[in-house]
C-alpha cells in the first residue's frame, strides 16, 4: 500500500513537473511572439524601400553602361511579334535595323501613323527607352499596340541588343 502512494506521488511530482514545464515553454513562446511582432517596425531599412521602387536605383546610363546584349535578345522576342531587325523588313511595325540613332519615322516604304512625327528628330537609346516604356503616353496614337516594358533592366538590354544589330 505504501508503495503504491509513493508510485502516486512520484507520478504526481512527474505530472506536476510537466504542468510547470508547459507554462514556461508557452509563455516564453508568447514572449518570442510578441517579440517577433515588435520586430517589423526596426526591419524597415533603406534596402527594402530600394526594392520596393527599382527604377530609382539606377540611372538610365548606368544601367545602359552593365547591359547583357543576349538578354536584349530575349527580351527582343515581345517585340519580334511586329518586328524585325534584318534590314528593309517590315512587318505590322518598321524594320529596326540600326534604328539607334536612326531618325525618327524615316523608313520610306513604311506607312506610318503620323504619332511620331512631334516625339523626336533621332532615335536616341534614351528616346526609345522612354517610347517603349509606354509607347502610347509617349506617342499619343502611335500604332504601335505595345503596352510597354515596365523592367528598367529589360529596357536597357533591349536597346544594347538593337544597339549591336546594324548601327
Ligand atoms: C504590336 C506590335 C508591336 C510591338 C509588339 C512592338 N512594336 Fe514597335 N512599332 C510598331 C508599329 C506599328 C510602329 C510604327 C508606329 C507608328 O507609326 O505610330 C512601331 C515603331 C517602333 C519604333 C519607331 C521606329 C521608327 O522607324 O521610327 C521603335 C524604335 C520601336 N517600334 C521599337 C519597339 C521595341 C523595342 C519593341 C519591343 C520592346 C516594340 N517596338 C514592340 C509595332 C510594334
Amino acid at each position: 500500500m505504501a508503495m503504491i502512494w509513493g508510485l502516486a506521488k512520484l507520478a504526481g511530482a512527474f505530472v506536476g513537473a510537466l504542468v510547470i514545464f508547459f507554462i514556461v515553454s508557452i509563455s516564453s513562446g508568447a514572449l518570442f511572439s510578441m517579440r517577433g511582432l515588435d520586430e517589423p517596425s526596426y526591419v524597415v531599412t533603406p534596402e527594402d524601400d530600394a526594392a520596393a521602387a527599382p527604377e530609382e536605383t539606377q540611372t538610365f546610363e548606368e544601367r545602359m553602361a552593365q547591359a547583357d546584349i543576349k538578354a536584349g535578345e530575349r527580351v527582343f522576342k515581345e517585340c519580334r511579334a511586329c518586328h524585325r531587325v534584318e534590314e528593309g523588313m517590315n512587318a505590322v511595325g518598321p524594320s529596326l535595323y540600326g534604328v539607334v540613332g536612326r531618325d525618327v519615322a524615316s523608313i520610306a516604304d513604311f506607312s506610318y501613323s503620323g504619332a511620331l512625327d512631334g516625339t523626336g528628330d533621332v532615335w536616341t537609346p534614351e528616346a526609345i527607352n522612354e517610347f517603349i516604356t509606354n509607347p502610347k503616353a509617349y506617342a499619343p496614337g502611335t500604332a504601335m499596340t505595345f503596352t510597354g516594358l515596365k523592367d528598367p533592366q529589360d529596357r536597357a538590354n533591349v536597346i544594347a541588343y538593337l544597339e549591336s544589330v546594324g548601327s
